[in-house]
């Protein structure tokens, strides 16, 4: 008989109590699951997926596919399934989006890009890409299919739209809103609705969880943008989005309240001197200043509620509890 550590789940996320201990079992079967599908035949193949395994993330979005499954009917073995490709899509868009992003690290190590460079990131992204739907056909999961690729497509959609901001420097937040929607919302949107799914065939069922998971997608992305104007150790770069020339939500305000002349400053910085530190130390004091952060909070909280909102139309049960708790995880999570 196998045993169970429950302690090694609760240290994972020690604010996920509910969540790791209502999945705990879940989550070990997933895991060895997850790893067993991360085996390659060619040797750089093995070497980098080895890797992958080792520099494990949260495993936020399995943990958002089983409770959906379990509010919608029960977790069943397509819901494992549908983890593991929701697992393995978001695993491939990082080791792309490192690439694009020029990003060296990643969950506190270095990035694939940073030690095999970026032909090897491209293509083992591609590889995990395939793996993903190659599970889904073989086991004719179609709608589980048809859901994913959708977010796939919205994803590269998105951080096409990013990167024609960041050359134009002119977006607007109605524009933020729909980059985040589609580059990130929509997976965890997909991660909700194929999760219920997985439980249960109704389509309705399954369009109010993705309503859900991209309210919640869109929290989890301000979160992210918030703690890239941080101090706190992410296991990511900081600063890195302007470094970028990613303008996000904290900045944009500022561009809307600074006087003029600060505003030119801003443009100037962020076009011209986005790798002179001191200078975006200087543009990060003026988002804290003219409250870029305290409103990207509260935008955060606000699609944070209406997430919540919408859970609470779900009959009261454990798993609706547990799903409580990682909403607000999401929001205050450091990391
Ligand atoms: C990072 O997602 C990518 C974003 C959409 C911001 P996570 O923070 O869930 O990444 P891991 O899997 O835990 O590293
Ligand atoms: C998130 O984008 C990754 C995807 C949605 C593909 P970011 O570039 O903003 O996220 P991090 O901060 O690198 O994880
Ligand atoms: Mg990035
Ligand atoms: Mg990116």
């Amino acid at each position: 008989m196998q045993i169970i550590k429950k302690e090694d789940l609760k240290t994972r996320i020690y604010q996920l109590e509910k969540v790791t201990e209502f999945l705990h079992l879940n989550l070990i079967t997933f895991d060895k699951k997850f790893n067993a599908l991360l085996e390659g035949n060619n040797k750089i193949l093995k070497y980098v997926l080895k890797y992958i395994i080792r520099s494990k993330g949260k495993k936020m979005r399995p943990m958002f596919v089983f409770l959906s499954a379990q509010i919608a009917g029960g977790i069943n073995e397509s819901t494992y399934r549908t983890a593991s490709m929701i697992e393995l899509l978001h695993t491939a868009t990082l080791v792309h989006d490192d690439v694009v992003d020029d990003a060296l690290q990643r969950r506190s190590f270095f990035s694939i890009n940073a030690i095999w460079k970026n032909k090897i990131a491209v293509l083992v992204g591609d590889y995990l890409l395939a793996k993903g739907l190659l599970l889904s056909i073989d086991n004719e999961d179609f709608e589980l299919l048809k859901i994913t690729s959708n977010a796939v497509k919205e994803m590269s959609e998105g951080e096409l739209l990013q990167i024609e901001k960041a050359r134009k420097l002119d977006i607007t937040e109605a524009i933020y809103f729909e980059i985040i929607r589609s580059k990130t919302a929509s997976l965890l949107a997909s991660a909700c609705a194929a999760g219920a799914f997985s439980a249960q065939q109704d389509k309705a069922t399954s369009e109010r969880f993705r309503q859900f998971g991209e309210k919640v997608g869109i929290a989890f992305q301000i979160k992210d943008d918030l703690l890239d104007y941080g101090h706190q150790q992410t296991g990511k770069p900081s600063g890195g989005d302007i470094k970028e020339k990613k303008m996000t939500l904290p900045l944009i305000y500022t561009l809307q309240q600074a006087p003029d002349d600060i505003k030119k400053q801003i443009i100037y910085i962020v076009k011209n001197e986005n790798t002179n530190k001191v200078k975006v130390d200087r543009v990060m004091a003026w988002v804290k200043e003219y409250g870029g952060l305290d409103y990207a909070a509260q935008m955060m909280e606000q699609y944070k509620n209406e997430a919540l909102a919408l859970l609470l139309t779900f009959p009261a049960s454990e798993a609706r509890n547990a799903m409580e708790e990682l909403v607000n995880f999401t929001i205050s999570r450091s990391k």
